[in-house]
């Protein structure tokens, strides 16, 4: 049977009430507290205050360290599942800090819908309109919640101007604020026609939620000041003529975001944003793969890598592969074929992420983060099929922004240090460069608190003190081409090349002029500053 919104097959119940998602927002906009509350009326957690006590961005560089000790807890905060009625959400985590926006972008690759929170005073803010780009390049769906309107906020009409002006997209309010600052008193819920008020003397608590029967009901100025009903009426009637009605087909191909007012930490609009996406959040969706996509209602397993955490238990050195499952139904102890390297794999612990504990998990339906703790060989990228030669495509590899050389103080443990670089490549945590002259690795990131990060992981995991210095160039692209004009072209520059962790081909830059130069010279080679993990 098809599906009238979607215009595909039904999936399989227990398929199409799976809501895979993550946050995205501006440092400080209020996505942690977001999150305690979606686990909170997920029964995943007993008390607000758990997930995490500060936001990610003000972390100073010890809460990072701090952080890379506790790996257990920001691990198992990198996927969470739970129930939602009958909803199965799972949230994945991405960074908040700019620095780590690589690993949010791949992060991006494993959601079929992310939630924008912006903070209700401060409208769009520049990460916020960063990671919305992001978005945009899947069409990915974005339901949008304007927090903090406990707070003195800006005109909900410029707020949503913004939004419609700043991001391009279509914004259709699904609620709208009663008063601002300390008369706030709630929303009205123009989906359901309800009045929901703010209760702040209870955090919590789930605001009482009133049915009314449309705009003109009495019952309004039962609940609400004489005044603010009159501003509700007039805003709303406005609203109507000069805003789209939210349209659900529009939402799901990325066009529209339908706007909740809240805050959240009084908990309040957050059970109506579930709501929500519960409601327009798209189903699990294709994922894009070679030779063919891949459809979750097959019924055999495939599954992608979007992000690897390694040593979480340094004595063990294991791994965890965090992997989106893209279709069928998975069962523990399943043999799936490792694609890249063309062997069998048992999967016989993996983890699946409820709030703060790790489970290991008996089952999993396409839509699922699972963790399978491996040894190394699962790789950001990696495709696990029931046999098939699936290639899931679309997770980049960017081109780092920083490069500096990395040295051991003790130099007779290069080995040792050769051995942890490489490990941080194949979790995605820097690029690592091997020139072709000289000795030594020049390590790339894309923010330079992941220098700091490195360093610090590298003492700690391998009891190795090393040190990051200045190198003379500033830029790495991937060079392709045909075989003898790479060769040629190799010889000639021999001076900027380089290999990273999978052994392809790099050129290394001094300048924007380095670039063109090679354009100009060798119209055969391509210089890429992106490739695709394999
Ligand atoms: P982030 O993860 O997006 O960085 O934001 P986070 O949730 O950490 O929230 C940032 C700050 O905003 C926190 O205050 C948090 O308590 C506050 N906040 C979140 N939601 C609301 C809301 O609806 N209304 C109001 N008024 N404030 C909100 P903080 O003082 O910086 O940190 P904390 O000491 O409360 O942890």
């Amino acid at each position: 049977m098809l599906d009238s919104a979607s215009n595909r097959p039904e999936l399989p119940p227990e398929i199409a009430r799976r809501r895979t998602f993550a946050i995205i927002s501006h440092p400080d906009a209020g996505k942690t507290t977001l999150t305690e509350k979606f686990l909170l009326y997920g029964g995943a957690i007993q008390m607000a205050g758990q997930v995490r006590a500060k936001g990610e961005a003000r972390r100073t560089r010890s809460d990072f360290m701090k952080m890379e000790q506790d790996r257990g807890i920001s691990v198992s905060a990198s996927a969470m599942s739970f129930d939602f009625g009958k909803f199965r959400f799972n949230l994945v985590d991405t960074p908040g800090h700019s620095d780590f926006s690589e690993d949010t972008y791949r992060t991006l690759t494993a959601v079929d819908a992310a939630i924008m929170v912006i903070d209700g005073a401060k409208g769009v803010e520049s990460q916020t309109q960063k990671l919305f780009e992001v978005c945009r390049l899947r069409d990915l769906p974005i339901l949008t919640f304007c927090n903090k309107m406990d707070r003195e906020s800006r005109d909900t009409f410029e707020i949503i101007d913004e939004i419609q002006e700043m991001l391009a997209i279509d914004v259709t309010p699904a609620s709208w604020p009663i008063g601002t600052g300390r008369d706030f008193v709630g929303c009205y819920d123009l989906l359901h026609d309800r009045l929901e008020l703010m209760d702040r003397a209870d955090r919590n608590k789930v605001a009482e939620s009133i049915k009314i029967k449309g705009l003109d009901d009495p019952l309004l100025e039962k609940h609400v000041p004489a005044d603010l009903v009159a501003k509700l009426r007039e805003e709303i009637e406005m609203a109507r003529e000069l805003l789209p009605a939210l349209n659900p087909q529009s939402v799901l191909e990325g066009h529209m975001t339908p706007i909740w007012f809240g805050s959240a930490i009084n908990s309040f609009g957050v059970k109506e944003l579930m709501d929500g996406i519960a409601e327009y959040g798209p189903e699990p969706q294709p994922q894009q793969a070679a030779p063919r996509q891949i459809l979750p209602e097959e019924t055999k397993v495939a599954g992608f890598v979007f992000k690897v955490q390694a040593n979480m238990d340094p004595k063990h050195r294991d791994r965890v592969a965090f992997v989106r499952l893209a279709s069928g139904h998975f069962e523990r102890g399943m043999k799936l074929l490792h694609v890249r390297s063309k062997k069998p794999m048992a999967i016989s612990n993996p983890v699946l992420f409820l709030a703060a504990d790790r489970e290991l998990a008996e089952e999993a339906w396409a839509g699922d983060i699972i963790g399978i703790p491996n040894h190394g060989q699962l790789r950001i990228g990696d495709t696990l099929t029931e046999g098939e030669a699936l290639r899931a495509t679309g997770i980049p590899s960017f081109a780092p922004e920083l490069l500096q050389t990395v040295r051991a103080a003790d130099p007779m443990k290069a080995k040792h240090l050769e051995k942890a670089l490489m490990q941080f490549a194949e979790e995605g945590a820097a690029k690592v460069f091997k020139p072709n002259i000289g000795s030594g690795f020049i390590v790339g990131v894309v923010g330079a608190l992941q220098f700091e990060v490195l360093a610090s992981r590298i003492e700690l995991e391998y009891g190795l003190p090393v040190r990051f210095e200045q190198t003379q160039f500033t830029s790495a692209r991937w060079v392709s081409g045909p075989k003898l004009e790479v060769e040629k072209f190799v010889n000639v520059n021999k001076q900027h090349i380089a290999h990273d962790h999978d052994g392809d081909i790099v050129y290394l830059t001094r300048l924007q002029w380095d670039i063109d130069r090679v354009e100009r010279d060798h119209p055969e080679i391509k210089l890429t500053a992106t490739k695709e993990m394999h």
